[in-house]
């Protein structure tokens, strides 16, 4: 099997191979725009590593790889807009250059497109891969609707939170994972315990997620630093620093981010001020690196020979401490 930097290679061809129409020029530049954008292609590398398992014929995995890498892109043009984000992977993002309408509609467009890609699927086994894809994207789309539904809620639990993000991020993963083990012909129980490492290496990466919107580096991650505070969102940050604060703390953290009084940079700063203060960095940290070891213990369990789960596990292991 190639290497990984081999596979993500093979994955960025295939999906250089897509073709798209000159016009509307408006629809599909954006589609050209997103793809071509520098994302680290987890999910299509998960696809093909997941088959890689049980198989050396990675070349049929590879239109079900794209496929999801075109859904995640899909997710990515509406997410921009729900969470008024106006950079993406260093440049403005869709939503920014293009306006609301035509994100909608070329992610929209770029759905359809995953869907048209799923179609190469072998043939005998589309039937279950497009099951497995449609719980998978109907599931994001809860997520994305909780993770809304949140920024209006008063409380919201550390285990709200975490189904709400196992729900927009893990379940991703845990397609990617399942189908990739599905094509390469993994049992129902190898596919099962798939599912359930890529859920936790879900959790740890959407924490990273979090953790990098407070306190990474703008121009190594790509978005602006703070989003998540200024939109008013619940993150994992957040709740665990309402879940540990006194009365009066709890309402800085609800309401700085509205406080009109405020620059940006100034509520950011109050913010974060209360998460050093309540050590929220460090605690989130923990729960990152508890899920990746429970990801990482999971593999361990799978029917396949060690030598073949190591690039996997080396790739997951690349993504812990990641900048972007
Ligand atoms: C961003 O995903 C959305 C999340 C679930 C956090 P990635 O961080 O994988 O985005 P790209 O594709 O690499 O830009
Ligand atoms: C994104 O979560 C999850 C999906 C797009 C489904 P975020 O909103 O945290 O992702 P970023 O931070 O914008 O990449
Ligand atoms: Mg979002
Ligand atoms: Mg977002
Ligand atoms: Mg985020």
């Amino acid at each position: 099997m190639q290497n990984n930097e081999q596979l993500l290679s093979v994955i960025e061809n295939y999906l250089a191979q897509t073709e798209l129409p000159a016009e509307p020029e408006r629809l599909y530049a954006p589609i050209g725009y997103s793809l071509s954008g520098g994302g680290k292609r987890l999910r299509p590398m998960l696809v093909m590593l997941a088959c890689g398992l049980f198989t050396d014929d990675l070349q049929q995995a590879l239109p079900a790889a794209a496929a999801i890498e075109m859904f995640h892109n899909f997710t990515l043009l509406h997410d921009d807009i729900m969470d008024n984000a106006a950079v993406r992977r260093g440049k403005p993002s869709v939503f920014a250059r293009w306006g609301q309408n035509v994100a909608i509609l070329s992610g929209d467009a770029m759905l359809i497109c995953a869907y048209r890609l799923l179609g190469g699927v072998p043939a005998h086994l589309l039937p279950q891969v497009m099951t497995l894809f449609n719980e998978m994207a109907l599931g994001v789309c809860e997520g994305q609707q909780y993770d809304m539904d949140f920024e209006h809620r008063r409380k919201v639990s550390v285990v709200d939170y975490m189904h709400m993000i196992e729900l927009k991020t893990s379940v991703l993963l845990a397609g990617a994972a399942t189908i990739g083990a599905t094509i390469g012909g993994a049992s129902d129980e190898d596919c099962r315990k798939l599912r359930r490492f890529a859920l936790e290496l879900g959790l740890a990466f959407q924490l990273q997620d979090d953790l990098l919107d407070s306190y990474g580096d703008a121009a190594e991650l790509g978005k602006a630093i703070g989003g998540d505070i200024l939109e008013g969102k619940q993150t994992y940050l957040m709740v665990t620093a309402m879940s540990r604060a006194d009365e009066a703390t709890r309402e800085i953290l609800r309401h700085t981010y509205r406080n009109d009084t405020l620059s940006d940079a100034e509520k950011i700063a109050a913010v974060k001020e209360v998460y050093d203060r309540l050590d929220v960095r460090h605690l989130t940290e923990q729960q990152i690196s508890l899920r990746f070891d429970r990801a990482l213990g999971i593999l361990d369990t799978l029917s396949v020979d060690t030598s073949r789960t190591q690039q996997l596990r080396a790739y997951a292991e690349s993504l812990m401490g990641r900048k972007k």
